[in-house]
């Protein structure tokens, strides 16, 4: 072992043996799908696949990153390159949309959440978002996104809603702007890429990230003393429950499992 000494805290990547730059031509293996996951008491990694966790972690705020923490930093600042003065559009609370909320606060940007809960909204605005839509009272939350910028539109989006709500973002997004394709929460919607054409805007497709942005974000993570927000924690053997609990959606940034 050359990468790491005995006692050092790691965490492993999601991928296997995409280290940097874009991956090999082959399909790329992930923890759960087709490797074994991580809800496990011993976990055996390569240590090409690890990286240190940022030192002001606990290792449960640490388990936010590999899979959330990483795509939410490809987005923003790998694909987007968000900088001070930016608008970000988050959509909803959950855990790659809070991560994105701290990562675009600490890169200077305006962050706009839309999220189905007020109280929600209300947690979120303590973590930092500038403004707050409830698409539920609202939906449509594009004119909203449009009237508050001035009808600018948003410099990037987190787009974790998936067909369903591309065509809404497709609206809030301000000229050039990046529309990252992250989620798959919702089906059926309109997906005509027209009113990205008029914008001259783009969109990316955001599959997590390779091990250097795992390292990257690290820094940032402790550089800017950054703690992921973990709404609930469950002991290893309550998993059960705690999937229960993330399907139901009344979470707010990350549930954890642990061990
Ligand atoms: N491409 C990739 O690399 C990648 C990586 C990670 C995750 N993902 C995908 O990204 C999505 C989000 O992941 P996550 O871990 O952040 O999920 P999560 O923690 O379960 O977040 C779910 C939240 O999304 C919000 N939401 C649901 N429907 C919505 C809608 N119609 N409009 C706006 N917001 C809506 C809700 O927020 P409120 O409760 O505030 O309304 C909900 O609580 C999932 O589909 C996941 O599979 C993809």
């Amino acid at each position: 072992m050359t990468r790491f000494k005995a006692g050092d805290r790691v965490a492993g990547a999601f991928f296997e043996n995409w280290v940097d730059g874009p991956p090999a031509a082959e399909a790329r293996p992930a923890l759960g799908s087709p490797l074994d996951g991580t809800l496990v008491e011993f976990r055996l990694f390569n240590e090409r696949d690890a990286v240190m966790i940022p030192g002001n972690l606990s290792f449960a705020e640490a388990a936010t990153l590999p899979c959330a923490g990483v795509t939410a930093w490809h987005a923003l600042m790998v694909i987007s390159r968000v900088k001070p003065g930016d608008s970000v559009l988050c959509l909803g609370t959950g855990g790659v949309s809070m991560l994105a909320l701290q990562f675009a606060k600490a890169a200077g940007a305006r962050v706009f959440i839309t999220s189905s809960s007020d109280d929600k909204l209300k947690r979120a605005q303590a973590a930092g978002a500038d403004e707050m839509i409830n698409y539920k009272k609202t939906p449509d939350w594009e004119k909203e996104v449009q009237r508050i910028s001035g009808g600018r539109g948003v410099d990037h989006i987190v787009e974790v809603g998936g067909t369903g709500t591309l065509a809404k973002s497709f609206q809030s997004i301000g000229f050039r702007g990046n529309v990252c394709l992250i989620g798959v929460l919702t089906s059926g919607g309109d997906t005509s890429p027209h009113p990205l054409m008029l914008r001259g805007a783009s969109l990316h497709g955001i599959f997590v990230g390779n091990r250097a942005m795992f390292e990257d974000m690290n820094r940032a993570i402790e550089v800017n003393r950054i703690q992921p927000i973990i709404d609930r924690t469950f002991p290893f053997d309550q998993a059960r429950e705690a999937f229960e609990y993330h399907r139901s959606q009344s979470h707010f940034g990350k549930v954890v499992i642990t061990v």
